[in-house]
């Protein structure tokens, strides 16, 4: 596939860049492989072109990948962590990395995959969600991005504080059931609901569903297919469907601002949370995350994971498309990783929030941004409506 690094660039990579961040800039050593640090250059290299390059195979990546981190561990040891920031990118990329690796699997359609962990899904709530239903956020002050301390990536910096208009935004994301509505009431052949570029898009590669459903109804996930859940998130739909589905119900994508403000703002409080439920970490009564499951829980199926607007679902389980460009927040600066961020702003991407069922939970926070072009399919990701305020 053109989208994706063969799955064992990624190993390759997550080696190299362990290598050059905590090895060499943070040990202040050589290399292990500098012979290959531009091999495994992301930025140098697109993904479509990664197969093609001299990588490592199998077990000579993950001979490198044990080699490294062997050394680091020598090194932490002998020097110390420093402010351990480094080591929590490191960490946290080769989080991202499986999922990504996640993605390619799931696109390759294995038969015999088999996943690391499995964990039962709760039921669906007895009172079925659509993911129509809006609550009210009012508008007011609120802040957004990652406090300053600690690790976050440069783009969710500095911290702002935002006057948000009030809005209305979807308590779960979009079902199954609802959407597969909007695909038998002709969705994809109603020219008034796609932007020009989306039904370009739609009509060169013939989109009449979801990437992973299939024509009988049923849906790939991961290990196999399985009847189409209703009451699951609809996921593998790209930001154009996306931005259809919302039309089509006289709605609208949330923007990043607007969905951030109802995943952490306490309005009784006047205080923002670390996550949507309080200060806690993710527990299997909140979210779905790390791949332990092999897709999102039904809507509305962890209360225990509400935020005070109400929203539910918004860390793990499905990435969510928003409306908006990917860019800096005000006052941004680029840090320490200068490509990982600025090099993407621009009108190229949407955002997307919240970390899917395949997201570490030490990566999917309230405040992280990821962002991918609105044709991408390949990704967990679905999306809530939002509206204005009736
Ligand atoms: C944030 C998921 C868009 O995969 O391109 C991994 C994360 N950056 N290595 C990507 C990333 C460098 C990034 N996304
Ligand atoms: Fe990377």
């Amino acid at each position: 596939s053109a989208l994706m690094s063969p799955l064992v660039w990624d190993l390759g990579h997550i080696a190299a860049f362990e290598d050059l961040w905590l090895v060499h800039r943070l040990g202040g050593e050589a290399m292990l492989r500098g012979d290959l640090a531009e091999v495994y250059d992301a930025f140098e290299t697109p993904r479509a072109q990664r197969g093609d390059l001299p990588h490592l195979g199998c077990s000579d990546a993950r001979d490198y990948l044990a080699q490294v981190r062997h050394r680091v561990l020598e090194l932490i040891d002998e020097r110390g962590p420093g402010d351990g920031l480094l080591a929590e990118m490191v960490l946290r990329h080769e989080y991202q990395h499986q999922e990504t690796m996640m993605q390619t699997i799931g696109l390759a359609r294995l038969p015999d995959y088999l996943p690391p962990g499995r964990r039962e899904l709760p039921a669906a709530p007895s009172e079925h969600h659509t993911g129509l239903e809006l609550v009210d956020v009012a508008a007011g002050p609120c802040e957004i991005g990652a406090p300053a301390g600690g690790f976050a990536y440069d783009n969710e910096r500095p911290r702002q504080h935002v006057e948000v208009g009030g809005f209305r935004m979807g308590r779960t994301p979009i079902t199954n059931g609802t959407f597969l509505h909007f695909v038998e009431g002709g969705g994809y052949e109603r020219r008034e609901l796609w932007r020009e570029e989306a039904w370009s898009w739609k009509e060169q590669y013939d989109i009449t569903r979801p990437m992973n459903w299939t024509e009988d109804g049923r849906e790939w996930r991961i290990t196999g297919y399985e009847p189409l859940d209703h009451h699951k998130p609809v996921v593998h739909v790209s930001w154009f469907e996306a931005d259809a589905f919302a039309r089509a119900h006289d709605a609208r994508l949330p923007t990043e601002l607007e969905w951030e403000k109802a995943a952490t703002w306490d309005q009784e409080r006047g205080a923002v949370r670390q996550f949507p439920w309080g200060e806690e970490a993710p527990d299997p009564d909140r979210a779905t995350l790390d791949p332990t499951a092999l897709g999102p829980a039904p809507a509305g199926a962890y209360p225990a994971g509400a935020a005070p607007s109400g929203c539910m679902g918004m860390l793990g389980d499905a990435w969510e498309w928003t409306s908006s460009h990917f860019e800096g927040y005000p006052d941004f600066r680029p840090y320490p990783y200068r490509e990982y961020s600025e090099v993407f702003f621009g009108t190229d991407y949407r955002v997307l929030r919240g970390g899917s069922w395949a997201t570490s939970g030490r990566v999917a926070t309230p405040t992280v941004r990821n962002w991918d072009y609105p044709a991408r399919r390949q990704i967990f990701a679905g999306f809530r409506i939002a509206a204005d305020p009736s």
